[in-house]
């Protein structure tokens, strides 16, 4: 089996923003990509990556699967000593809030409770860390792509007026939907898998073999979008349930996506669907908001990951509406 280097094209002067300064890093793979085709090998800070978009190799990325949990391990107990560090102290302020809210007798059904009530039965130290762990999880990727994707979906939806209308009326289906297909369109996202053993990879055109130490990725934005006509369009009819209603004219429904595919697609995707729409409901059943943007607004060009951050600020008039 050929390795990578041996067949596909090499993208010259690119790098990505960890390693170098770049000024817009989705440009900057599309244009790799339009030079060398859907798969092609991008060697940045020293590391080799192989980026994949046809319809085969998008396929063989999500069904890539963790074959070796012993390396896993090692990988994860290796380093991130000062990542390590902050979260046992973050540990050590929820084992307060815990303590406080066992000896509390009025337990409220919020977020937090729920947590706790989760490693219920758990012994005292794996349910105390259990606990941290995942409030330290929902802070931050609530504060990360859930906030950014909120923010979308109430600038697509001040863009549609009649839309907003039925969301602000309570329609929680279309809100929903409208939640995926503003996400789908802000997503950044670069998936990357890293390569611990060997592994087969087909990338559509030919399998190759590729090395431990490398690392296999997509990227969402030059896909969802454009991976059949008409994507570059929001239209929350689209969806049905999570999914797109009629993948018919994509060549592999991976092509499109807000929260993945696969073993690895986001665990938190009810509870953010949840939280966004109840959020777009409120705030807009509730306010009445005027957008002071002009174009619509842009993402910031050099980020690469997760879902977009707005290039500038996103000023909205509101004000309270009366009782109806
Ligand atoms: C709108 C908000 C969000 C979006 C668009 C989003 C999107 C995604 C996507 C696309 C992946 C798949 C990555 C991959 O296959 O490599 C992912 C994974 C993940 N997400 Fe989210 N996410 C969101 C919010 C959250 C929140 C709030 C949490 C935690 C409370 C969370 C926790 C995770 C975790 C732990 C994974 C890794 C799953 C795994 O590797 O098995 N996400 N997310």
């Amino acid at each position: 089996m050929p390795a990578p280097g041996d067949v596909l094209p090499v993208a010259e002067g690119i790098g990505l923003p960890w390693d170098v300064a770049v000024d817009d890093a989705v440009a900057a793979i599309a244009g790799a990509r339009e030079h060398c085709g859907d798969t092609f090998l991008v060697e940045s800070g020293g590391d080799h990556y192989l980026f994949t978009f046809s319809p085969v190799g998008v396929e063989s990325f999500y069904a890539l699967v963790e074959e070796d949990p012993d390396a896993m391990a090692t990988v994860a107990a290796s380093g991130k000593r000062a990542e390590r560090l902050a979260l046992d102290e973050i540990a050590g302020v929820v084992e307060d809030s815990v303590r406080k809210y066992d000896s509390s007798p009025s337990r409220d059904g919020g977020l937090f409770g729920r947590i706790v009530d989760a490693w219920a039965g758990e012994p005292a130290d794996v349910r105390s860390r259990g606990i941290a762990m995942d409030v330290a999880l929902i802070h931050i990727a609530s504060m990360s792509n859930l906030m950014a994707a909120l923010g979308w979906a109430i600038v697509d939806l001040l863009a549609h007026p009649e839309r907003l209308r039925l969301v602000a009326a309570g329609d929680a289906d279309l809100a929903q939907r409208c939640a995926l297909e503003s996400t789908r369109l802000a997503q950044r996202s670069i998936m990357a898998r890293a390569v611990l053993q060997p592994v087969s990879f087909d990338t559509g055109a030919e399998v190759v073999l590729v090395p431990a130490g490398w690392t296999i990725a997509t990227l969402l934005p030059l896909l969802n979008a454009s991976a059949a006509p008409g994507l570059e369009t929001w239209n929350p009819d689209r969806w049905h349930r999570y999914r797109i209603a009629d993948a018919s004219a994509l060549a592999s429904p991976m092509l499109v996506t807000a929260f993945g595919h696969g073993k690895h697609s986001c665990p938190a995707q009810l509870f953010s669907l949840s939280a966004m729409t109840i959020a777009m409901t409120r705030l807009l059943g509730r306010y009445a908001m005027t957008p002071k943007w002009g174009e619509y607004p842009q993402p910031v060009p050099a980020q690469i990951g997760g879902v977009a951050r707005a290039a500038d600020p996103c000023r909205v008039d509101y004000a309270r509406l009366g009782p109806t």
